[in-house]
């Protein structure tokens, strides 16, 4: 044991990164080299300007960097170096060919499987990091073995069970370490050394060693469990508005029920991020190869749910005013997906946006995180639509041009006839909205899709508000949506 452990992890990515970070930081006795190969990204996680924004991500990348973890594009050298790879590759929803629009594409693990392959001289565990389909393990198994040379893989899954927002927390303080493995003597070796890693903080009551399916079954689970609860108190949300129920009342009563639970039951305009849907979608695509139409359906309709919601919103906004938005300058506060992260993959603002544009609005948005170019690009892209994986959306060059990114709230709010609150980041809840009003075109909207303004106060300024899943505003009532 004198031997020092090196990690190699294979994709600098939102997992990638962070993970690694903690467990340099935990670890000062393993090197720990996360390899990738886009230079932008290695070149800027070896700056200043660090790829993705997390909070406490920096001072913890700053404290072990050059010590004892490395970013770098040379991958080959890094995975034949290593005594445990991890993989945290994206695995993208396929959009083309068999499975398109539901199954993981594996191109990206499986180009990452065939270097270990090409490069290792020495025996290896290969852990999984990427969410994967279940089964991944036994084909990476096979082109690892079939291209072995005479070495040995153990293959792990350790699903990564991070939120955005709060990865380094999150990785700090784990609910649960999975590992899954093999079964046999070998298996259990590997699963152990793993453990050793996690054992240096993590206490060993709250490492789960699994049989390798039910490791990777479990991060598609534990994703589906949890849009699906976003999902329902979004159904309810529209029943709430349909009857006068209140959804934050509805969402404290039923969270007190010790066996629901109260965390993540706020009503939004939806779930967004590069995961939920994408791994629907592959539990879907499971299912359905697996001869299970009936499980398959159930979780299609979370998605689908989620999709009714974006819509939902969007008909309110043009519905309250007047039925059109052409040519009138509407504010969108945050684009992330959530608040405290600049991601904005599958972010519920791409669609809402779009819907806006659809209508011939002009938007200008405002979120602390993401730049310009990204939210252009977010917008301009062509959709990929799951549900119709033949027709893309293209968008139109003249509504790509309706949008202008600013970055100032006060800014993207002057002279519009209403505002969408998208992300639920912090400082829209201190904003000056009285000065907001009186720069405001009349009558002026708040359609607030995060829950996060002091309605009454927002109303006594003068604004018609709408938040989700709560007492129409009698304006509102007067001017209902069909979605
Ligand atoms: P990402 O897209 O941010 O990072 C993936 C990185 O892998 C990219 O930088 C890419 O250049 C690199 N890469 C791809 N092929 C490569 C190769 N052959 N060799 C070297 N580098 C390669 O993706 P992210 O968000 O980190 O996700 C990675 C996986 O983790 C996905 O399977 C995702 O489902 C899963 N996951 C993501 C979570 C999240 O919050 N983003 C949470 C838990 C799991």
């Amino acid at each position: 044991t004198t031997k020092m452990v090196k990690i190699c992890c294979i994709g600098a990515g939102y997992v990638g990164g962070p993970t690694m970070a903690v467990i340099a930081l935990k670890c000062p006795s393993i090197e720990v080299a996360v390899v990738d190969i886009s230079i932008s990204r290695i070149t800027a996680w070896n700056s200043d300007q660090l790829p993705i924004y997390e909070p406490g991500l920096e001072e913890v990348v700053k404290q072990c960097r050059g010590r004892n973890l490395f970013f770098s594009t040379n991958v080959e050298k890094h995975i034949s170096e290593a005594d445990i790879i991890f993989v945290s590759v994206n695995t993208p929803t396929k959009t083309r060919g068999l499975g398109a629009g539901k199954a993981a594409d594996l191109t990206y693990w499986e180009s990452a499987a065939r270097m270990i392959a090409d490069v290792s001289k020495s025996n290896k565990i290969v852990v999984e990091k990427s969410t994967v389909p279940v089964k991944t393990a036994e084909a990476i198994e096979k082109i690892l073995s079939h291209n072995s040379k005479g070495i040995s893989y153990q293959i792990l899954s350790n699903p990564e069970f991070l939120a955005e927002g709060t990865a380094i927390q999150d990785l700090l303080n784990p609910d649960r370490v999975l590992i899954g493995g093999r079964e046999t003597p070998g298996g259990q070796k590997a699963i152990k050394a793993l453990k050793d890693v996690y054992a240096h903080w993590v206490p060993e009551d709250r490492i789960i060693s699994t049989n390798l399916w039910s490791a990777e079954l479990s991060k598609l689970a534990a994703n589906a469990f949890l849009a699906q609860r976003i999902s329902s108190v979004n159904a309810m949300s529209a029943l709430c508005e349909a009857t006068g129920a209140d959804v934050s009342e509805v969402s404290h009563a039923i969270g007190k029920d010790s066996r629901i639970g109260p965390k993540f039951l706020n009503a939004s305009v939806g779930f967004g991020g590069s995961c939920f849907q994408k791994d629907i979608l592959n539990l879907i695509y499971i299912c359905e190869c697996n001869g299970l139409p009936e499980v398959a359906n159930y979780w299609k309709q979370v998605i689908k749910v989620n999709d009714y919601q974006k819509n939902r919103f969007v008909n309110r906004v043009v519905a309250s005013m007047f039925n059109t938005v052409s040519g009138k300058k509407i504010a969108i506060l945050g684009f992330a997906f959530k608040k405290d992260t600049g991601d904005t993959r599958e972010t519920p603002a791409i669609d809402v946006c779009k819907g806006l544009l659809g209508d011939k609005a002009s938007l200008s948005i405002y979120d602390p995180q993401v730049t310009g170019d990204q939210i252009q690009r977010e917008i301009s892209m062509n959709k990929f639509d799951w549900d119709h994986p033949v027709h893309l959306q293209p968008m139109s060059p003249t509504s790509v041009k309706q949008v202008n990114v600013v970055w100032d709230p006060y800014e993207a709010t002057r002279d519009a006839h209403g505002i969408c609150i998208l992300t639920e980041w912090d400082e829209f809840k201190t904003l000056d909205y009285q000065r907001i009003f009186n720069n405001m075109q009349k009558p002026a909207f708040v359609f607030d899709g995060r829950n996060i303004v002091n309605i009454e106060k927002l109303r006594e300024i003068g604004f018609i508000v709408y938040s989700i899943g709560k007492p129409l505003d009698p304006w509102l009532k007067d001017m209902p949506a069909i979605a």
